[in-house]
């Protein structure tokens, strides 16, 4: 297994390239499945996860091809089905199920099984595509659903569900009349799916507010569609230039996809000059002060941006307070870098970071995506030799971070 040694003490300096959105590339391909013919999308990120995806792309029918315009081509016979051994993998293969049901009446989707940051059930989407006429039931740990064609309906979410938002959208462009979803998610990954939807064809209104319109078609047709930055890279990457007090442009993603994570680095005393809505550079002060988060759907707070942030308060000048709203286990970065000399206590779904002067570097151990890239940020601040054990997590969603810090100075070295 891959790790990577940091040595810590650079102030990262220079301008980097964000990558394609990884939250967006995923709803986008399974998209694809909505649409015989070939379809392209531009900018997916070469990261494990769109790998995984296009490996059940495959297994359904339609074949894809990962270059840097990545095509999506229907063969002629389908499999309504995403098996187990695949969705065990990577729990966002659940974004299938709405655009088989749609398309072919039927799907058969294992469950996802368990998730180290929380139970993350489907019970939303499913309750969504009842509602929608589909008759679903549960055996052998599949979700099987029948719908000779979905009726549009009125749909509110309990609560905000990013992929339960996607799957229903997608669900609906083929229904027959009008979905309302309430209470939809507004994350940019849901808005940039609704165009890739929109240039296929579909009637969608109101994506990226809390109240979603879409009007079934009888068919949809390819079409070729630019994936969004990844917001997330982007504030991963704005943490470092905190910790580290360097100055890092950061390229091709809209600042406003991170203004709750950027005005929390400005309190902290960083300062965030934004060029324009593709270019923005932050600036590390020498020292951090601490703040306090709470994580929130968007526009709140990311929760993806939750453990990265709280890497930065270990330094920081002062207590601070960070709330998990979303998740029910996602502290699993805390033990680590308490390892690395954090003095940091979990109540529940609260920690309290009371900052140190220095953290040491130390061994240690990637439990999930966004804790590997905690862990990572922390080592650039460390004194001394990190040890980040199981990237492979970080490899999910990131393409070649370890890359892109080295060239804006990080000591870096990926060891296989
Ligand atoms: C998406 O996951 C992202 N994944 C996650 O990013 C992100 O952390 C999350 O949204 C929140 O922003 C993709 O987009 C592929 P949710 P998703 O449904 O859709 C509960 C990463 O690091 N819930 O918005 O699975 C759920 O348990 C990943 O890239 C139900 O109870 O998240 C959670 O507590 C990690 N029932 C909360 O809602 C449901 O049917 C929000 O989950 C669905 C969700």
């Amino acid at each position: 297994m891959d790790k990577l040694i940091i040595q810590g003490g650079a102030k990262l300096k220079g301008s980097v390239k964000i990558s394609g959105a990884k939250n967006a590339a995923l709803p986008c391909m399974a998209a694809a499945i909505l649409a015989e013919g070939k379809h392209t999308l531009h900018r997916l990120p070469h990261v494990a996860d769109i790998k995984t995806m296009a490996k059940l792309l495959d297994y359904i029918g339609i074949s894809v091809s990962l270059d840097h315009a990545s095509t999506l081509n229907h063969s002629k016979e389908y499999k309504a089905e995403a098996p187990y051994d695949i969705v065990k993998t990577m729990r966002a293969s659940s974004l299938v199920l709405g655009p088989m049901l749609a398309r072919f009446g039927s799907a058969r989707v294992s469950l996802p099984g368990g998730c180290a940051i929380g139970a993350r059930p489907l019970n939303l989407h499913l309750k969504a595509l009842e509602a929608m006429g589909a008759k679903i039931n549960l055996e052998e740990g599949y979700i099987n659903a029948e719908a000779k064609r979905l009726k549009g309906a009125m749909i509110h979410f309990d609560n905000t569900t990013v992929t339960g938002t996607e799957n229903i959208m997608m669900a609906a462009t083929l229904a027959d009349g009008t979905t309302v979803l309430e209470n939809a998610a507004r994350e940019p990954e849901v808005e940039d799916l609704a165009n890739y939807l929109i240039k296929m064809g579909a009637h969608i209104e109101g994506a990226g507010t809390d109240r979603i319109t879409i009007e079934g078609v009888k068919e949809l047709r390819p079409a070729d569609h630019t994936i969004i930055a990844d917001r997330i890279e982007a504030g991963t990457i704005a943490c470092a230039a905190a910790i580290t007090g360097g100055k890092i442009t950061i390229e091709d993603c809209d600042p406003k996809f991170i203004e709750a994570l950027l005005l929390k680095l400005q309190e902290a005393g960083c300062t965030c000059d934004i060029e324009n809505t593709s270019r923005f550079t932050v600036h590390g002060p020498r020292r951090l002060k601490a703040v306090d988060v709470t994580t929130a759907p968007y526009p709140g707070f990311a929760t993806d941006l939750q453990a990265q942030f709280m890497a930065c308060m270990t330094v920081a000048d002062g207590t601070s307070v960070i709330a998990e709203t979303i998740f029910e286990n996602r502290f699993m970065h805390t033990q680590e870098l308490v390892r690395l000399g954090a003095d940091i206590k979990v109540d529940g779904r609260t920690a309290i970071i009371k900052g140190v002067d220095k953290l040491i570097g130390a061994q240690v151990m990637a439990t999930d995506l966004r804790a590997s890239a905690s862990l990572v940020i922390a080592g650039l601040a460390a004194n001394g030799q990190t040890e980040v054990q199981r990237i492979y997590h970080l490899d999910r969603g990131y393409e070649g971070l370890d890359k892109k810090l080295v060239e804006l100075g990080a000591e870096i070295q990926r060891v296989h």
